[in-house]
């Protein structure tokens, strides 16, 4: 069995609520955290290796580091529980399952980073899970974890949870610090970054629900015993949230480091491609990520077993390998359209585009037009060449990361399985032929 830190109590009957929880040790990191230094604090998350689970990987205790002290003005902690990638669930299930984990976390980070007031900003479509939030939020103040002078320390918190509206972009750390400001959720310019001028124009750190509950297990165990869960600088756990072609969707946690085809494979875990039918691709990390073919997702170019960790997936760069992201893993079987799926993940990013720059805004369209146009039966063989250009002249031109989500997929797909665009141009008959992960979702 393998090591869980954040799942392990999930099956006790009424969890959710405050008094069960407590009952299973919950809050006993705040009770620690307290009696500490923020500065500790800080030294212990970064002790842990802990990285961010939202999907760039970036180390906690050194983003923790970067807010500002020297000003006068006050710090904020948002929560990112915006989640709306495709293939991406596993927040939603963390909220839903362990409320008082988010919050027990939160209120231990920010004590660490000197808030006051902190957000849990969540994906207004997650409506029922906004009003779980609330229940536990107000069991956790009348419990004394939350409100002024909490266990007699002296320190206020106050947490209020946020919805969305329902974009994508908003996820985006500085899009959803717009949006929380009760504006359009453009993302803004970087510099300056969030921890010098965030919400309010204030220091502010963003994080990931799943990394903020992780804060819990890293307090509870200290930082060196974490760190040494996991693989080289993956350590810990991560939530994997799995769906497409598999005998059993869900979200699992894994001990970072576990080989990819144990994953998929195990019982424990996916259990196996459906129908016992042929493995044709993966998407590891969320629809963002480059799409693997399964001989290079199983194993890289130079021919080691991969592994869920953050090296492990990139190993081979964008040429022969993709990211571990935010943990959306999507299974397309033999029968599965490549083209297909990519059409869809395009159409979304098209329609999530926030505007603000020419190439995403234009790009993401053109991209959806070629594509649509191939799995309509008319595509031409430069249109392969122009789908490539198009992506190309999106990566790294954007304000935000979204045209280069939009790009990537795009990129690894005629990179990898350029001989099925081909097939669908020279025999648009064939389309008709294949399936659309879609369809199983629906059946
Ligand atoms: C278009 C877009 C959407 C994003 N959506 C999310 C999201 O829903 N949740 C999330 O945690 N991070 C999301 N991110 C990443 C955030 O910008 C940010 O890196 C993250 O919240 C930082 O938290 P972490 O350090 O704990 O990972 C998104 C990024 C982009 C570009």
């Amino acid at each position: 069995m393998s090591k869980k830190v954040l799942l392990n109590n999930i099956s006790v009957p009424g969890i959710q609520g405050y008094d069960v929880y407590r009952a299973n040790g919950g809050y006993a990191s705040v009770e620690k955290a307290l009696k500490m230094t923020p500065d500790a604090i800080i030294e212990e998350v970064k002790k842990s290796g802990l990285r961010g689970r939202g999907g760039a990987g970036f180390p906690t205790g050194m983003k923790w580091s970067f807010i500002d002290k020297k000003t006068s003005n006050p710090h904020y902690l948002v929560c990112n529980a915006d989640e709306s990638e495709p293939g991406t669930f596993k927040d939603r299930y963390l909220m839903e399952k362990l409320p008082h984990l988010l919050i027990e976390g939160m209120i231990v980070s920010s004590f660490a980073l000197d808030a006051h007031t902190s957000y849990i900003y969540i994906r207004g479509e997650l409506l029922y899970v906004y009003h779980i939030l609330e229940k536990a939020i107000a069991e956790a103040y009348k419990a004394g974890w939350l409100g002024k002078n909490i266990m007699g320390t002296g320190y206020d918190l106050d947490l209020y949870v946020h919805p969305g509206a329902g974009a994508y972009i908003c996820g985006e750390e500085t899009g959803l610090i717009e949006s929380l400001e009760g504006k359009r959720g453009n993302p803004r310019m970087k510099p300056p970054f969030p921890a010098i001028q965030g919400l309010w124009m204030c220091p502010t750190v963003v994080n990931n629900v799943e990394t903020l509950a992780a804060v819990v297990p890293v307090m509870n165990m200290g930082g060196e015993e974490y760190a040494k869960i996991g693989v080289g600088k993956s350590t810990g756990t991560k939530l994997i949230s799995a769906c497409g072609h598999i005998n059993k969707p869900g979200v699992y946690e894994i001990e970072l480091g576990l080989p990819v085809e144990e994953f998929l494979n195990s019982d424990e875990y996916c259990g196996g491609v459906k129908n016992g039918r042929k493995l044709k691709a993966v998407v590891a990390g969320g629809s963002s990520v480059p799409i693997l073919p399964a001989e290079l997702f199983l194993k890289t170019a130079k021919g080691e077993p991969r592994l869920m960790s953050y090296e492990s997936l990139a190993d081979g760069g964008f040429a022969t390998g993709t990211m571990l992201g935010s943990g959306g893993f999507i299974v397309m079987d033999e029968t599965a359209s490549v083209v297909k799926n990519l059409w869809n993940f395009t159409r979304f990013y098209h329609h999530e585009s926030c505007g603000q720059c020419s190439p995403c805004r234009e790009g993401t369209g053109w991209m959806e037009k070629v594509l649509h146009k191939i799995l309509d039966g008319h595509g031409k063989m430069s249109d392969i060449d122009l789908l490539w250009d198009v992506q190309s002249k999106i990566e790294g031109r954007t304000i935000c990361p979204l045209g280069d989500a939009a790009a990537w997929p795009v990129a690894s797909a005629i990179r990898h399985f350029r001989k099925d665009f081909e097939e669908y141009i020279q025999n648009p008959q064939s389309i008709k032929e294949v399936s659309y992960l879609a369809d199983l979702v629906e059946a």
